[in-house]
């Protein structure tokens, strides 16, 4: 917790807001890294392989901006091979912590956009404003030369900071769809990872599993894989908490 406490005032005293949660979580999410390091790092280095072999079939000719969005800590990133194989790599989060600033500065073609990728965090007073704004037709409009992107793990994360502003779980799926659709409208390939489902284990036996996607089917053939993510009763007393993650590697490609 102290350790917590010093990364999150250490990113605050270095300018870093906070206004709708995402730094803390970043912060939650680096503590539970560390306690759960090796069960994590199949996982982790599956959406790296993933994404760089997607980032690889983009042609020479065509390799000039990579986005990476909701890159948080940078692990589920191949930060260092992306940056060899484009001019410029843009990494799009609403928070960024003093090391993912530090790593990206030292790779000389790394740029930070804090942005909110549904573009609606300011607007929602009880609901979604009508129409959902096209935040990422937005965000690749500003960006020339885009030719690749990679949506790392934060599908499911988009409507939870929307929820805790009473939108409604209809409002959660719409936004899982306005980023799907996103993804797919920026015209160029675009990797997808994101965890589809949750299950609470007890000595092997799931005592419960939960859609991480509100009801939306993303319709995408990839690869699954499971992701320990929080074994021996982390994050519930008793239970091996796991995910199913889906990962495309482009999701034009139906
Ligand atoms: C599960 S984490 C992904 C971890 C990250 N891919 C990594 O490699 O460390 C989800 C990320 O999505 C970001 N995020 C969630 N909602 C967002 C939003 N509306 N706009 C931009 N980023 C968002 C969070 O800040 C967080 O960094």
């Amino acid at each position: 917790m102290l350790a917590e406490a010093i990364k999150y005032a250490a990113a605050r005293l270095l300018g870093q807001g906070d206004p709708h949660g995402h730094l803390a979580q970043q912060v939650a999410l680096w503590a539970r890294h560390r306690r759960r390091r090796a069960a994590w790092e199949p996982h982790l280095s599956r959406c790296r392989a993933l994404t760089l072999a997607a980032a690889k079939a983009c042609p020479p000719e065509a390799r000039r901006t990579a986005l990476v969005m909701g890159s948080g800590l940078l692990l589920e990133v191949p930060l260092e091979e992306l940056s060899a194989l484009f001019q410029r790599v843009v990494l799009a989060d609403m928070a960024f912590v003093p090391e993912v600033r530090a790593r990206a500065a030292r790779q000389g073609n790394v740029e930070l956009r804090e942005t909110d990728l549904t573009g609606c965090l300011d607007r929602l007073s009880g609901g979604l404003p009508r129409p959902l704004p096209d935040a990422l037709a937005q965000l690749g409009a500003g960006l020339p030369g885009l030719d690749f992107a990679y949506s790392a793990n934060l599908l499911s994360q988009l409507p939870l900071f929307a929820l805790g502003k009473a939108v409604r779980l209809e409002a959660a799926a719409a936004l899982v769809r306005q980023h799907l659709d996103g993804l797919k409208a920026l015209g160029v390939p675009a990797c997808l990872v994101t965890d589809v489902a949750e299950r609470g284990l007890r000595q092997g036996l799931v005592e419960y599993e939960a859609d991480l996607l509100f009801g939306v089917d993303p319709g995408l053939s990839g690869e699954t894989w499971t992701w320990s993510m929080a074994p021996d009763g982390e994050a519930v007393r008793g239970l091996d908490v796991e995910r199913t993650v889906l990962g495309v590697a482009d999701v034009r490609n139906v």
